[in-house]
């Protein structure tokens, strides 16, 4: 289990700017490309080279011309960018930062359910650590997860049986869009589970005209999509994205005004707000935020590449196995 965090403390403006002008120096000395995922603090997002979700973040590893990459997000998706680029130095800020969805399952769990559907193909959520991975045939992201399951069933045939997991939430909305059924692990991200369909009716009674961004690990994702197919909210304002999908609605949307309501983890509010001022991002729970993803701080990201500490190396034994489902990903899109 990943270690309980502690909330850091705030920044005041004046050390955001001298803790970025560090960072940005010790990147330039260190040849260091700063990733950052969507959820990190604005500060973080602020300092980073690119900002993005987990797929533009991998490919963005795969394909990187640096000698360090600093990691800004969560363990395993460090592991994932030192599968992609092993002769480069991955570092962490805090080599703690965990995630309760990839520590819902283990790989003697995945062994003994593997052994239960032989012949099954393994679909895992890349919110998974390397061990996990090195099991596994293909792995999704929130964003690609349809598109990789209907890629299965079209060069296996339809009636493969594919053991999809960690996450039951992404899991039930891709049985939903390829209208078939998939054996789905039962683990959950704790952020995204604890937004509720009670959330969604209250945004609706506040923000009858708002559209609705919904992140599908959400524990209201199958609510949404039962209002949608019930008529009680129209099909054009729901949109189930990953979170690069919603920075693209904030771009296609900008300059148009109304109201948003986000279901996801409420780092993603910086991003959607920078890229449209003038839309009212709306968090659809305020208490949605990732602790895990908030251990990494300014101060942090300057000692590590200051230090060099932190590195995230994968057993190369694991590498070469572990690649094999992320490429086929990025392959697929
Ligand atoms: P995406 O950025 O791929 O949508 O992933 C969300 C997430 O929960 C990562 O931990
Ligand atoms: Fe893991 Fe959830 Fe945090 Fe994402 S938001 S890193 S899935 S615990």
């Amino acid at each position: 289990m990943a270690p309980s965090p502690t909330v850091s403390p705030a920044l005041t403006a004046e050390e955001i700017s001298a803790l970025t002008s560090e960072v940005r120096a010790l990147a330039a000395e260190r040849n260091a490309l700063i990733l950052a995922h969507n959820y990190q603090v604005p500060e973080v997002q602020d300092a980073a080279d690119y900002v993005g979700d987990s797929l533009g973040l991998s490919r963005r590893a795969a394909d990187v011309d640096a000698d360090v990459i600093a990691f800004c997000g969560v363990h395993f998706m460090a592991e994932t960018a030192s599968i992609l680029s092993p002769q480069k130095t991955v570092l962490i800020p805090d080599l703690d930062a965990g995630c309760s969805l990839a520590d819902s399952i283990t790989p003697e769990q995945l062994t003994a359910w593997q052994a239960k559907y032989p012949g099954a193909v393994t679909v895992m959520y890349v919110n998974t650590t390397a061990e996990i991975k090195a099991l596994t045939d293909y792995c999704v992201t929130s964003s690609n997860a349809v598109k990789v399951v209907e890629h299965i069933f079209a060069e296996h045939g339809p009636d493969t049986p594919i053991l999809f997991g960690p996450d039951m939430w992404l899991g039930a909305y891709v049985e939903k869009e390829v209208g078939r059924s998939l054996h789905v692990w039962d683990g959950e991200c704790h952020v995204h589970a604890g937004i509720r369909p009670d959330d969604i009716t209250t945004m609706r009674a506040e923000h009858p005209d708002a559209d609705f961004l919904i992140h599908p690990e959400c524990g209201c994702s199958t609510q949404v999509m039962e209002y949608v197919a019930a008529g009680d909210i129209a099909t054009e304002g729901v949109h189930m994205l990953s979170t690069g999908g919603m920075l693209d609605y904030a771009k296609e949307h900008a300059g148009q005004g109304g109201t948003a309501i986000m279901a996801t983890e409420t780092g993603m509010l910086h991003q959607l707000r920078m890229a449209a001022p003038d839309v009212d991002f709306v968090a659809a729970n305020e208490r949605a935020s990732c602790k895990y993803m908030k251990m990494i701080t300014l101060p942090k990201l300057r000692d590590c590449l200051r230090d060099l500490s932190g590195e995230v190396k994968v057993d190369p034994a694991l590498v070469e196995r572990a690649r094999v489902p992320i490429e086929r990903m990025v392959a697929i899109g």
